[in-house]
Order: structure tokens, then sequence, then C-alpha cells
């Protein structure tokens, strides 16, 4: 059985002030929780979401890291600036850096090579436009970009690793995928994993559905066989929302 995981993905929002007081409303919300619960704040929010989680069941994560050990890359973050704060977990092609960053398959792949260099577990974003979806081309799309992220990785790497599938046309716009399309997709993911890497790769790595997942749509999302959790924007951001979606 693999464990649900809840990954709250903050974007561009809260201060690092705004940060310690929402992370402190939330833990005594998702205390007993059996499911994982990681937050992934602004880098500027890092510090503060660290300290704020000392002692509890809320891990940390960022939101992009770049692909180099250090050097001439003005405003970007190495890996080794995340691991020593404490951060474990790293959210990699979000369809909104795709979007506005110009991230490509190719430097999410690098980028995901270099956080198992460093020991950090990446959340790896997947997932297609409405008019992708609407061209019937969404499994193989989803499947291909799945590929290209785990390029050259191990088995054993493959099974640490997080695909969030996230469907551009879902996010932020209150529109969910249903229950039965998240999971069509999340088992073509599945599958294509078995197909490269084999059956306990694909029976071990954890993969969310993200989308405007909110407290009430989480548990029947969650309950389907190859959900093992969702990345949340918008519902992250109020903690008695994001914690009935933890709980669930
Ligand atoms: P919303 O939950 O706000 O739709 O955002 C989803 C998302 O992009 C999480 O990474």
């Amino acid at each position: 059985m693999r464990q649900t995981v809840v990954a709250g993905n903050w974007k561009m929002n809260k201060t690092p002030a705004q940060t310690t007081e929402l992370i402190n409303e939330l833990k005594p919300l998702v205390a007993e929780s059996k499911n994982k619960c990681i937050v992934c704040v602004p880098f500027t929010s890092l510090a503060n979401a660290i300290e704020a989680t000392k002692g509890s069941n809320i891990e940390v994560g960022a939101q992009n890291m770049y692909f180099e050990e250090s050097g001439a890359y003005t405003g970007e973050i190495a890996p080794d600036m995340l691991c020593e704060m404490g951060v474990k977990y790293v959210i990699i092609g979000h369809s909104e850096r795709r979007q506005y960053f110009a991230e490509t398959d190719e430097t999410v792949n690098k980028k995901v090579i270099k956080a198992f260099e460093h020991g950090l577990t990446p959340i790896i974003c997947v997932g297609e436009s409405l008019e992708q979806r609407e061209q019937g081309i969404t499994v193989e799309l989803c499947s291909m970009q799945t590929k290209i992220a785990l390029k050259s990785l191990s088995a054993d790497q493959v099974k640490k690793c997080i695909i969030a599938y996230e469907p551009i046309w879902a996010i932020g716009t209150g529109k969910t995928a249903t229950t039965d399309q998240a999971e069509e997709v999340c088992k073509a993911i599945r599958e294509t994993v078995e197909e490269v890497f084999g059956k306990d790769a694909a029976n071990e790595i954890i993969i969310q559905y993200g989308g405007s997942v909110n407290a009430g749509n989480s548990k029947e999302l969650f309950e389907k066989e190859n959900i093992d959790g969702g990345l949340v924007g918008g519902a992250s951001l109020k903690a008695a929302d994001f914690s009935v979606i933890v709980n669930s």
C-alpha cells in the first residue's frame, strides 16, 4: 500500500512572517494525520517554514531549483542551498514554470537528476492543456513528459519520485478533472513507469493529482487506486481547508 502524500504549493504567496503564522495554524490540525503533509513555500519563506515545522509531521519543499551546483546564474538557487536549510522536497516542472519561465522536458530531467544527487525528492509535474485534451493526446503527452523527466534514473530512484498529474485547464480555474479523468491519466503514468522501470518502481512511485483540489473533492480523488494524494494550490493557503485535504 502506498502512502497518501499531500503537498501544498503556495506558489508566489506568503511573506516569511505569514508563513510562520499559517504553519502554526496548520500544525495542530494535521498532527494526527496518517498521510504525509508537505508545504512547498517560496524560497524567502523556507527558513521560517523549517523553523515552524520543527518537531511536527509537516515537511518542507521548495518550488524550483537550478540544475547546476553553483556559478554565474543570477537569480537561481542551487540544490546545496536547499539541502543545507533542511529542505527535503522540490517541485520540478510545474506548468507555470513551463509556461512563463521556459522550463522544458529536458531542463526538468536535468533538475530531477540533480535533485537525486543531493538527496532531494522531486515532485515532478506533468499535464496537458485544454487544447491538447481536446485533441485527444493527453495520455500520450503525459506519458512522454514522464519518460523524459525520468530519463537516466535508476528504478530505485524512480521508486522515490513523486509525480503530480496536473491538467493545466484545471489549475486555479475551479474546474477539477473528474475522478475518472484523473484516475485514467494517473494510471497511464503508472503504466509508463512500469514499461520503462519495471513493476516495483510502478507500484511504489507516488502519483498525485493537482488542479482545483479542495476540501470537498479530495477524498473522492484520493480513493482512486492510482491517485496517491494531491498537489494543492489555492486551498493550501487556508489552514482549515488544507487540513481537511491532508486528513482525507
Ligand atoms: P490549484 O489547486 O489552485 O488549482 O493549483 C494547483 C496547482 O497548480 C498545484 O501545483
